[in-house]
Parts: C-alpha cells; structure tokens; sequence
C-alpha cells in the first residue's frame, strides 16, 4: 500500500492525486484521499487512482490532505475498505499501511462499547481509538491509539479539530517527510515526494511526527523529541517517469544495459580478477572462514537467489542454496556463525526478507543485503552488503534490478572465490565475461521483434512449460514468473530431467515449452528431453547458444549471445522478459500493475 500527505498553502486534492498515481505500484486494488477544508472531507473507492480523481466531489478543498492507495490484506477491494477511514462523528480521517494484529480484539471492544464499524478492515480501529480519546493534543491522542494496537504500521492522521497539522507514525512500514517551500509533505515512498522536493526525513520504527505547513517536528511514541534533520537526497525526479515509453518495465528493460555498468563500476579488480565490494566490510581471513552462504528473497528476488547460490558454488566452492525468505523463518531455522546469510530485495522493504534478516540477527547470525533501494529497512538492518544501483524500479515485474541482483551475487562469488581456489586466470576470465555483459544484453534487447512475434503465438496457449536445468533451472523459473505474472497465463517451470518423472503427462499439441538449453556439459542431455518432448507433439520454443546443434527436433530456436558459462543464465533470463512483455502486451493486460499483485509487499 502507499500513503502520501500534503499540508501548506496549496489546494491538496490534486496534489495528493499526483502522488497516489506514482505510488499506484504499491498496491492499486482502491484508492482514497481526505482534506481539510471548511470540515473533512473523505472520498474513497475500489479501482485506480485516475477513477478516485474522475469522481472527485465537487469544491472538494483543503490545504491539508491525506491519501492511500491500497493492496487489500483485510477485507475486499471495495469502496467501504478503501482508505481513509474514519470515526463515526467523521472529525478523524486515518490512513494506514502494515497490519494490525490484534484488530479482532480491539473491533470487538469497539462494538461492545456501541461503536459501529464501517468496514471489515484492521485499520479502521484506528480512527475510532484517535477518536475516543480526549487528551489535550492531536499526538497524545495518536500516541494513545496506538499503545492499544500490535501490529505494523506507518499512518497519517487528519483531525478535524486540529486542522494546523498531520501527525504520522511508523511502525516497520515506512514513511519519509519532504520539507517543501512553506509546505510539507509525506509520502511512504521516495518517488511520491521527489516532483516537489528532494529535502527528506526519514521516520524510524517506533517514531512519530507533527507536520504544519511551516515545517516538522519528531520525537518517540512516548512523545519525547528527538532532533532529525532533513537532508538533500541527489535523485533526478526523471528517473521516476516512464518518459517516452507506454510502460514502466519496457521502460526499465531497456535500461539494463546502463543499470548493468553501474553495479559493475569501481567493483571490477582486473588486475587480481576479484570482484571489489567495498559495502561488504569483510577481510580476506574473515571471507575464508565462510563455510557455507544461505540467499533469502522472495518472488524473483529468491529465483535470482537461486542463480545466485549456484555463482557462489560454482566459483567458491562453498555450499550455497537459496530459500525462500517467507518460509525460511517459520521452520525455527539452524543459524550457523560461519555461515554468511544473504538476504536480496529490490525495495528492501518486504516483510518476509526484512523479518528473516531479524530472525538471523536475533539468533547471532551475520547477514549483508542485496538491495536496491538505498537507506531501506533491510539495508539498514544488515551487517552491510552490495547496493544495486539499479535506480528507480516501478514496474511489479523486477527486471533492471533482477539483472542487478545477478551481478551482485557474481560480484560476491568472485571476492569468495578469489580467496579460495578460484585461480586468477579463471578471475580474469570472469571480469572479461562480466565487462561485455551490458553489450551482450543491449544485443538481446535489440532482437526484440522477433521475440514479439514469437510471444504473439504464445499468448495464445493457456498453459506452458518452463524447463531447465541445472544453471538453466532457475532461469526457467524466473521466466514462468514472469509469464504468469503479467500475461496471467499458467505457466510452471520444472527441471528438464524432471520432465518424464510426471508432468510429461501434461505435455500435448496445446501446451508448449520453452526450453532452456545453453552450450555447457549437459547439452546433449537437454537435447534428448527435447526429442521427448516433441515425440509426444508438444511445440518447442528453445532458448540456446548459436553453437549448440539441436539435430532434427522440431523447434523455433533462439540464440542468445553467449557468455562465460557460469555468467549464461542472466542472458537467457533476458528474452523471457520480453517473451512475457509481449505475450501481456498482445493481450491487453495493464503491464506495470498485474492483477492482485503489488510491488512491495510489506505484510506478511
Ligand atoms: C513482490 C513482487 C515481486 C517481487 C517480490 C520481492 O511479491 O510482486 O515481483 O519479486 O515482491 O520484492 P523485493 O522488493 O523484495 O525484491
């Protein structure tokens, strides 16, 4: 979900509009604004932003707002469970991003108190509790509310008696105040605020903040102050447009190429063929004592995990596997004090990466992060880590970040690998794959219409098959991801050797597979699961090397340029973003924001 908040000597309404419409990627199933003008005003509905700003109510002014775009958790996407909510008498409007654990409680004392609730959400609670308070001040009423709560949370709170202000406050989901010109706003995201100002402030978890029009101040939920000074942050507010493009992930995919030199510059050592990560804070005998390294994230963050834990194995030779972070911390996991845990998110903000980074550091364990969102919580929680530098990424699907993610990991492996066995000519041999890596994708990039032609017939199929192996497998499960994310087609991935243990079954004139095949030691074997494959007249789509000799099978090829092989994946993971992006795109469906899903997801 997204919060933004504007108060000063402009009208809010249209502002707040304009923010809510770049945070839409956090979550776009209802939208709501609330100002206050002459009283508080509230309008709420299910759908987009653009439909709230098409209905608006006439003379819906104020010079202080608040606004909420929503991923529903608790309580359908309909008009009553948008937010803002508010109490019965309609003096106090709340926005809220996070959950609120014990809200079954606190409605149930609510109704038995004859309070009647509007919508089926958690938050609402909020609103009725600010209510109900009398203290003297807005924030003691806020700081009361929320001592009656457990849960997570970042609000913004209107209150018709005290319309001077906008109290805000942040319990693990975040919140960043932008000092403006006598004006201020807030925002839950960096790219809502940037248009108007660049001179932030971060909340921290367990802080609140009062905001008028002349400026802010901060202090604990027991309302001691606490000094924050705002700071300049160096962004291009362009970066947060899609520009000349229809999307945001055709934008960002097109991008990789540069994105790709930024995460490499200044972290290629061609003289000892090491990777050089300043961020990791480690010396040689500490990175020697690493006896194993365990990559947590999730959705495409865990599949390029898995690609990752494969780099670290291959080149270091330390075990490495990836899991899943959202299950990770609920199996009481073993944390080991040589094992050098990875936690990797672009937004460095979902919930289930963020509390297995606190599950590890609770039990003693060190964890870096991979991120890209600099400053976030789980860049602020690690043990340090590698930055991506991939800049702004808006579209759901991780494209330009994932490829960053990839190149982070083979960073890490190559430092790994350096103090160990890895010989430095096989270093060398790595940095030169590494340098031609952004050319070798704007290669891919530019053989994108014969994707599209390709994606165009595969839009059609109502289910596909993913395979790979090995190396490939991931890179089969990050393509079906995709695939099934925006074209909503069901698309699953499997090993390619896996094939014949069950789903061969499925396999038939209507179902194709995409196949990945790279020129390495198993490309014989993976030729003989295509023959199996096309003998049961399942189509074949192949993404392989130009050298590779795929004998009579039945297939429409396509030869990605060719890498060192342990570098392959991250080119083969490429055209399956387009695969996806033109499939979607064929069928109409709104590319940047799949249905149901959202870009952060920061409950659990
Ligand atoms: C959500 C998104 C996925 C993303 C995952 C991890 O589920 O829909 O596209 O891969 O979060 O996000 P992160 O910001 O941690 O990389």
């Amino acid at each position: 979900c997204g919060i933004v908040g504007y108060i000063g000597t402009q009208q809010a309404a249209p502002l707040l509009l304009e923010g809510l419409a770049r945070l839409e990627h956090r979550g776009y199933d209802s939208a709501g604004l609330a100002v206050l003008g002459s009283g508080l005003r509230v309008a709420k509905k299910a759908g987009r932003v653009r439909d709230l700003g098409a209905d608006l109510p006439k003379r819906f002014t104020g010079k202080a707002g608040i606004g909420h775009t929503r991923w529903a958790t608790h309580g359908a996407a309909n008009d009553l469970n948008a937010h803002p909510h508010v109490d019965a008498k309609g003096d106090v409007a709340v926005v809220h991003n996070g959950i609120i654990d014990n809200a079954a409680t606190v409605r149930q004392q609510l109704t038995d108190d004859g309070v009647d609730l509007a919508s089926d959400t958690d938050s609402e609670v909020l609103a009725h509790l600010i209510a109900r308070s009398s203290a003297d001040t807005l924030e003691e009423r806020v700081a009361e509310a929320l001592a009656a709560i457990e849960g997570t949370y970042g609000i913004a709170v209107l209150h018709a008696d005290f319309p001077d202000r906008i109290v805000v406050a942040r319990n693990g989901s975040p919140l960043i105040i932008g000092v403006g010109d006598k004006e201020m706003h807030v925002a839950s995201d960096l790219g809502a605020l940037v248009r108007y100002t660049t001179t932030v402030a971060h909340l921290d978890d367990g802080e609140m903040a009062t905001l008028t029009a002349t400026g802010f101040t901060t202090y604990r939920h027991d309302l001691t102050r606490i000094a924050r000074e705002a700071e300049h942050v160096d962004v291009d507010p362009a970066a947060y447009d899609a520009g000349e493009h229809d999307s945001f992930m055709r934008k960002e995919m097109l991008e990789q190429p540069s994105a790709a030199e930024r995460v490499l510059r200044g972290r290629l050592d061609e003289r000892f063929g090491t990777g050089h990560l300043g961020g990791l804070d480690m010396d040689a005998r500490e990175t020697r004592a690493i006896k194993r390294v365990k990559i947590l994230g999730c959705g495409s963050a865990y599949y390029v995990g898995q690609m990752g834990a494969s780099l670290v194995e291959e080149l270091a030779r330390i075990p490495a596997d990836a899991e899943a972070a959202s299950e990770f911390r609920y199996r009481n996991p073993v944390i080991e004090p040589d094992t050098l845990y990875v936690a990797v998110s672009q937004s460095g903000e979902t919930i289930d990466t963020l509390l297995a980074v606190q599950e590890i550091r609770r039990k003693g364990g060190r964890v870096i992060g991979l991120v890209n969102v600099v400053g976030s919580a789980i860049a602020r929680e690690c043990d340090g880590g590698i930055y991506l530098h991939a800049g702004p990424e808006v579209a759901v699907a991780s494209t330009k970040a994932l490829t960053n993610m990839f190149l982070g990991f083979a960073l890490l492996a190559l430092q790994l690998g350096r103090v160990r066995d890895l010989s430095i000519a096989d270093g060398k041999r790595l940095i030169a794959g590494l340098s031609r890596l952004p050319e070798q994708i704007q290669e891919i990039l530019d053989g994108e219409e014969a994707l599209a032609a390709l994606a165009t017939d595969l839009a059609g199929a109502e289910s596909l098959f993913f395979v790979g192996r090995v190396r490939g497998f991931p890179v089969a499960r990050e393509g079906a991801q995709k695939f099934k994310e925006i074209s909503y087609r069901h698309a699953e991935a499997y090993q390619t050797s896996e094939l014949k243990h069950g789903p061969l079954a499925l396999i038939s004139p209507e179902v194709p597979t995409i196949a990945i095949v790279p020129a390495d030691e198993l490309t014989d074997r993976n030729v003989a699961a295509l023959h199996e494959i096309a003998a049961r007249g399942g189509p074949l789509v192949v993404l392989t090397h130009a050298d590779v000799d795929l004998g009579e099978v039945p297939c429409r090829r396509i030869d990605v340029p060719r890498s060192e092989r342990e570098l392959d994946p991250i080119l083969l993971t490429i055209p399956l973003q387009l695969l996806a992006f033109h499939a979607a795109q064929v069928l109409g469906h709104d590319i940047d924001k799949p249905r149901n899903l959202a870009k952060s997801v920061t409950v659990e």
